[in-house]
């Protein structure tokens, strides 16, 4: 049996998330065997979005695929750049014509892995079409084309959409993640269909932080209902995502384990 090792790191913020994924990445390559690695990049720049030159670090430090989300055009360089590189992805749900693609297939020596990313409708802006009915048809598109292991960002704010889509998903793809709230949730699990399963992945981004900005600013704006900036945090990053294993056979998930990594000493590279 041919089974594959795949790292999805959750949505990373900012300058500290990234520099860490930057950093860590090889280690955690080399450590945990990794073989495929995929990383939602939605808020690198700044909390906003990704600019080239970020979606070209990332993928220099080992990421495979980049996904994004909702702020995918924050940072108005990135819609020239989509054409470009296909292993940046942004929802697979915007109308036809959009910039870019919410797929992609890549080769790995133990053969094709494709990528998929779609958003939720249910409190996230802007709406687009159907997740599910495109999540479904794409994945049965990949199948029909001999691709069997499929990762899926499901890219939305409620519990109940993300799991809706692993359970439509389930036997259809190798697995769901959830991505967009930040916050890692403990149902990982492997749904009976052998689709592996994850609300939300979590962040990449500053520990002591509110969904990775400063904790003064989110508690002033909902104590005073003003509009306010709100900066990225400081301190300790702490790295969160899950670990899969897929046979690369049939593209069911064999195992799936989180990953929630607090790194103490970034500039040494120590993970503690
Ligand atoms: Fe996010
Ligand atoms: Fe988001």
């Amino acid at each position: 049996m041919s089974v594959i090792r795949i790292l999805f790191l959750g949505d990373i913020v900012g300058e500290p998330g990234r520099k860490a994924v930057i950093d860590q990445l090889p280690i955690l390559k080399q450590m945990e065997s990794l073989e495929f690695i995929i990383v939602n990049g939605e808020n690198a720049a700044g909390g906003k979005g990704i600019t080239p030159r970020i979606a070209i670090d990332l993928l220099r430090a080992g990421a495979a695929v980049i996904t994004t989300g909702d702020h995918v055009w924050d940072q108005p360089e990135i819609v020239d750049y989509f054409p470009t590189e296909p292993r940046l992805l942004r929802p697979l749900n915007y109308p036809d014509g959009t910039p870019g693609c919410g797929s992609v297939v890549l080769e790995t020596p133990k053969g094709r892995v494709a990528v998929v990313q779609v958003q939720g409708r249910s409190f996230i802006q802007p709406p687009l079409e159907n997740p599910f009915l495109a999540a479904e048809k794409e994945a049965a598109r990949l199948r029909a084309d001999g691709v069997t292991a499929i990762i899926v960002d499901m890219h939305a704010e409620t519990t109940s959409e993300k799991i809706a889509m692993g359970r439509l998903l389930d036997g259809k793809v190798s697995a769901v993640l959830g991505t967009h709230t930040h916050v890692q949730t403990a149902d990982d699990s492997i749904f009976p269909g052998g689709t592996g399963y994850l609300t939300d992945a979590g962040m990449c981004g500053p520990e002591e932080s509110i969904l990775g900005r400063s904790i003064e600013s989110v508690v002033w704006r909902f104590k005073s209902s003003m509009p306010t900036r709100f900066p990225i945090a400081k301190g300790p990053v702490r790295l969160c995502g899950a670990i899969l294993d897929v046979d690369m056979e049939t593209g069911a998930c064999l195992a799936i384990r989180r990953l929630s990594l607090l790194l103490a000493d970034r500039a040494a590279g120590t993970p503690g």
